[in-house]
């Protein structure tokens, strides 16, 4: 079998395998081709990758030739008609809010895999590309928050003065959210986090944050560990609760977000204006609409003095390790559908294959993209 990586969009500095997964991909009996410069954004030569043991195409070349193929971003305009039924394709096409898309894919009865709706049980861990790449999102937002305050994170005490630690309030402790727990308290802020789920509570406060508590949150059990949609009276107190906090912040990193819905509004406008001027919001929901009322995706916008950064994409600005970590994750996933010799061996039986799959033989497979349409 052969396996086709293609160069991302424009704007996009990940490769889905690094030249070093490529070598375990080839010990695997696949050979491999890579599109010209697939590495390029990423700082990986084509050098690399034919020292690896890949071969070096054009896009054509692998559209035309390739099984399965490879890329994190969605297929560029015009490929749909170009792939066929029995090529394989394997990324992030966004199925949960891709509607049209999944419309074509099911008329042109292609083969499909989203790494973005993988099930998230302990088996499918290591093929988690949501939980890799959010941890590059939660260290880089904290980063990137701490380049635009004007003053410090750590506290100091010095000849000039005491300087007090920045105080950061985190909104979602999910995986990108425990990471700029993390990443805050490496810097020396004091970190306080909110998140619907108190099951996340314990998490935070190993962490070294302080859990804000806001009683009667609906039971987000059944969605196996995901947040679900609050009541409106719960949504009140949540936003006078986030309200309190984010006042007396410096700075306030949102993360919520809820699969294949808006992104819930948590920091309204009449709270940016009640922050402090000089302070940062870092809103890493802003592509799914943002948490906070004011962020405009992929923008800095600055309002009373409270700097907005509206950003989904820092993954992209970490791209050798965020590469790194993806790749491991694509090629865990697909040693499901390699067999000893190499070669494609479908299991629908497999759960995670199943969960994985949007689209074959002309039909939806994931039930949660499936209940879309229904
Ligand atoms: P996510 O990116 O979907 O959401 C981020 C966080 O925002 C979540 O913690 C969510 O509870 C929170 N949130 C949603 N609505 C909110 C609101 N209105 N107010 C405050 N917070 C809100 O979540 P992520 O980080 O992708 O993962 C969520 C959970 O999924 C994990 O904590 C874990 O329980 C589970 N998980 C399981 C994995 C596995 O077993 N393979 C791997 C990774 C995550």
């Amino acid at each position: 079998m052969i396996a086709g990586i293609f160069k991302e969009k424009a704007g996009e500095n990940r490769v889905i395998l690094l030249p070093e997964t490529v070598a375990e991909l080839i010990r695997k009996k696949v050979e491999v081709w890579v599109e010209k410069g697939a590495g390029d954004g990423s700082y990986s030569s084509d050098e690399q990758y034919i020292a690896s043991g890949a071969k070096i195409k054009t896009a054509e070349e692998i559209l035309a030739g390739a099984d399965l193929l490879l890329r994190i971003s969605q297929p560029e305009e015009g490929w749909l008609k170009k792939i066929r039924e029995n090529q394989v394709w394997i990324g992030i096409l966004n199925p949960l809010t891709e509607k049209e898309l999944v419309q074509q894919l099911v008329a042109r009865k292609l083969t499909t895999f989203s790494l973005d709706i993988l099930p998230r049980t302990s088996r499918a861990q290591a093929m988690d590309i949501l939980s890799s790449q959010a941890t590059a999102s939660g260290y880089r937002a904290v980063l990137d928050a701490a380049m635009n305050l004007p003053t410090f994170f750590p506290m100091f005490m010095t000849a000039a003065g005491t300087i007090t630690p920045a105080k950061v309030l985190i909104l979602g402790a999910g995986v990108a959210g425990l990471q700029a727990i993390a990443t805050s308290r490496k810097l020396g802020a004091r970190v306080e986090a909110f998140d619907v789920r108190t099951a996340v509570k314990e998490e935070v406060e190993s962490l070294g944050a302080k859990f804000v508590e806001v009683e009667g949150a609906k039971d987000d059990k059944a969605a196996g560990g995901y947040a679900v949609e609050q009541s409106e009276d719960y949504q009140k107190k949540q936003r006078q609760a986030v309200h309190d906090h984010a006042i007396k912040s410096d700075v306030v990193i949102t993360t919520a977000q809820i699969p294949g819905k808006a992104a819930p509004i948590l920091l309204l406008k009449d709270t940016v204006e009640g922050m402090k001027p000089g302070s940062v919001v870092v809103d890493l929901a802003a592509s799914t609409g943002g948490n906070c009322e004011l962020t405009v995706d992929g923008k800095t916008i600055d309002h009373h003095g409270v700097r907005i950064i509206g950003q989904s994409y820092y993954p992209s600005t970490i791209p050798k390790d965020a590469s790194k970590m993806f790749g491991k994750n694509a090629l865990n996933f697909m040693s499901l559908l390699i067999d000893a010799e190499g070669a494609l061996n479908l299991n629908f039986a497999d759960d995670i294959v199943a969960g994985t799959c949007v689209t074959h033989n002309g039909e939806i497979i994931n039930p949660r993209v499936k209940s879309l349409f229904s």
